[in-house]
């Protein structure tokens, strides 16, 4: 694990009973690639939720936003505290921003694919097709359907890639078409977790759960049959006095 650096600020909070005051400073880091080309540090120093002074490493200085801060701008900008505020560029922004690569940002978690049929739309005959990605990251995936090995593109409606708000997203993508026989159609996941795109291929018989109550249905009308039949055996014989 890499050690994360800790931005240190002289921080102060005073509190009257409930009614307080409250002064933070709340650094930041801004990135968008690995190169951390863009990288960004920002300082903001804030009383009560108004922030008087800005540290801004693309600007390079400190800016002020209110008489106090302005004052403050000024003095720290000609003191030692704006060598040091540039000099947490590298050594707080971007050694942190390597490490959340490295750590969390490079990692990637295989999608879990589920196929299935979806019951007709209201009133039409096209048959359709969920192909569901569940749990993956990071969020870039495609998503794509195949009709005997071809890509199919009309007809299809898909979701974006949703954010489940534990750093995993999920996405839908629907097929409607209609079946012909002896055709195979597949789902295509393409995905940086994965080393070749994964394809999964529709099964139009029936899920094992459907088979299990046809059989158990069908058992049940065997049954039925023979004890009807020993029923009417035993009345005829009755009937006629052998018994
Ligand atoms: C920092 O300054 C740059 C250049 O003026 C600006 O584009 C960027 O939005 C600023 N960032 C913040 C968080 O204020």
């Amino acid at each position: 694990m890499a050690k994360l650096n800790i931005y240190l600020i002289g921080f102060l909070s005073i509190f009257y009973g409930t009614n307080g005051y409250y002064f933070m400073t709340v650094p930041q880091c801004r990135f968008t690639s690995k190169d951390l080309k863009d990288a960004e540090f920002i300082a903001s120093f804030v009383f009560n939720k108004d922030e008087m002074i800005r540290f801004n490493s693309t600007v390079g200085k400190y800016v002020g936003y209110t008489e106090l801060g302005v004052k403050n701008a000024e003095l720290w900008n000609k003191g030692p505290e704006l060598a040091q505020e540039l000099g947490n560029l590298e050594g707080y922004c971007k050694n942190n921003a390597a490490n959340d690569y490295s750590n969390v940002l490079d990692k990637t978690v295989q999608p879990e694919v589920r196929l299935s049929s979806l019951a007709p739309s209201s009133g039409g005959h096209l048959a359709r097709l969920m192909c569901s990605a569940y749990n993956f990251f990071p969020k870039p995936i495609r998503v794509t359907w195949q009709r005997d090995g071809k890509e199919v593109k009309s007809d299809v409606i898909s979701t974006e890639e949703l954010a489940d708000g534990d750093w995993y997203y999920q996405i839908h993508s629907q097929l409607a078409y209609t079946p012909k026989s002896g055709e195979k159609i597949s789902c295509m996941v393409e995905h940086s977790s994965l080393t070749k795109p994964m394809v999964y291929d529709w099964d139009p018989s029936l899920p094992e759960s459907e088979r299990n109550k046809i059989a158990i249905g069908a058992s049940g009308l065997v049954l039925g049959a023979i004890l009807a039949l020993a029923g009417l055996i035993y009345y005829k014989k009755k009937s006629s006095g052998v018994l």
